[in-house]
């Protein structure tokens, strides 16, 4: 995803005899995306990753499968993810919020251990850690993360999140068919330009390989869980299935936090565009981290009305002062349809004058696909969101 890494053994040539110490000869397995167009990674196996003896169907209400709202009036709309219930561990307790063609949307506030392996076939993950601290075990080795990272997890690894302490807020994007570092970010030659809002430094990658242990990884048989159109399947092994002596290639883990993003300031008001941190197909993912707000002398630091005519716009408010919206509190999720427009609520927008910081951090995402709300979303929605524009008698409170 980001730039070639290697790490273990690996042999000087790819596709030929490598064995470990004892003698076994290895199998090489290659991840490839886009068929044999894209990126990819080669990995070394001590057991063959085919090597599996029996596939489950497998369901986790809530997260696989979700239930989607049926009748869904345009309106803009507050969704409180702060009111769900902890519980589970990073795949039971994934709870999907919203759905486009593109996109499934997911909060987790874990109480447990991790239990089995996830493989996202999918798309490509994005957690956020709204709060907690851990690691990601992986078929690539093991990431540590901390509050307010993002973690990338490139599609179909093998891996399990776990929080120091059993507990976090988690949010999850999860992007179908790819999501990562946008293009016009980089160089002809791959390299993040100088422009980026982040450089090569500011990714953490795997340092040390996974390693089998008993207690940690418990006895035969081992258990994968994976997901594929909306459908999981557990699939089980004699061995431990992600036991490799290295690999070196493009895809991997990575992660990043949100505060090494780098803001920029401009004369006036900025478009969000500047935010923009990962994009899919169809959608971006941007960084609203705390910084030097407009220098004009008569420049409005807070968002104008906006109508974005093709784009459902999602915010996930971190923490800060939410100055431009009336009832979000750490942890909400606001969602502002294309169809009808949103804006700053009543005196935030004269209130921001002459002010020349933005202390809020929150993760946004555009989509040009319409979100829709599962069963779990409408259960924490707060209802009068799309009337808090105007007083309690409908008139306005425009001032
Ligand atoms: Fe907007």
């Amino acid at each position: 995803m980001l730039h070639r890494h290697t790490l273990g053994s690996i042999p000087a040539k790819p596709h030929t005899v490598f064995r470990d110490a004892e003698g076994r000869l290895l199998m090489e397995q290659m991840v490839t995306r886009e068929g044999f167009d894209g990126p990819f990674t080669i990995l070394y196996y001590r057991v063959p990753p085919t090597d599996e003896f029996e596939v489950q169907r497998l369901e986790l209400p809530g997260f696989c499968p979700f239930e989607l709202v049926e009748d869904q009036p345009l309106c803009r709309r507050h969704i409180r993810p702060q009111d769900l219930p902890p519980g589970g561990d990073f795949l039971t307790g994934r709870r999907t919020l919203l759905v486009n063609d593109n996109l499934r949307l997911s909060a987790c506030k874990p109480t447990e251990p991790a239990g089995r392996f996830f493989s996202n076939g999918d798309g490509d993950e994005l957690w956020f850690v709204t709060h907690g601290s851990g690691h990601i075990e992986s078929v690539y080795g093991v990431l540590p993360f901390r509050e307010h990272d993002y973690v990338l997890i490139p599609k179909s690894t093998p891996y399990r999140l776990h929080l120091d302490g059993h507990r976090g807020t988690l949010l999850v994007f999860e992007g179908r068919p790819r999501l990562g570092i946008p293009s016009a970010y980089r160089n002809a030659w791959g390299q993040l330009t100088d422009y980026a809002p982040y450089t090569h430094r500011d990714f953490r990658v795997p340092a040390e390989l996974l390693r089998y242990e008993p207690a940690r990884h418990g006895a035969a048989p081992f258990e994968i869980v994976a997901k594929v159109g909306d459908r999981l399947t557990v699939h089980r092994y004699k061995h431990f299935p992600l036991d490799v002596v290295g690999w070196d290639g493009a895809l991997y883990p990575v992660a990043l936090n949100i505060h090494d993003f780098q803001p920029k300031t401009g004369l006036v008001h900025l478009p969000p565009t500047i935010h923009t941190t990962f994009a899919g197909d169809g959608f971006v993912v941007c960084s609203f981290v705390p910084r030097m707000t407009d220098f004009h002398e008569q420049a409005i630091p807070c968002p104008y009305g906006h109508a974005s005519v093709d784009m459902d716009e999602v915010m996930y408010y971190v923490n800060g002062n939410f100055t431009s919206r009336r009832g979000i509190e750490n942890e909400s999720i606001s969602l502002h349809p294309y169809g009808v427009p949103h804006g700053p609520h009543p005196g935030a927008y004269e209130k921001s004058i002459g002010t020349r910081r933005s202390d809020e951090l929150a993760v946004m995402c555009d989509a040009y696909s319409r979100f829709r709300l599962t069963t779990v979303a409408a259960s924490l929605e707060d209802a009068a969101y799309h009337r808090t524009w105007v007083g309690q008698d409908g008139a306005s409170q425009w001032t």
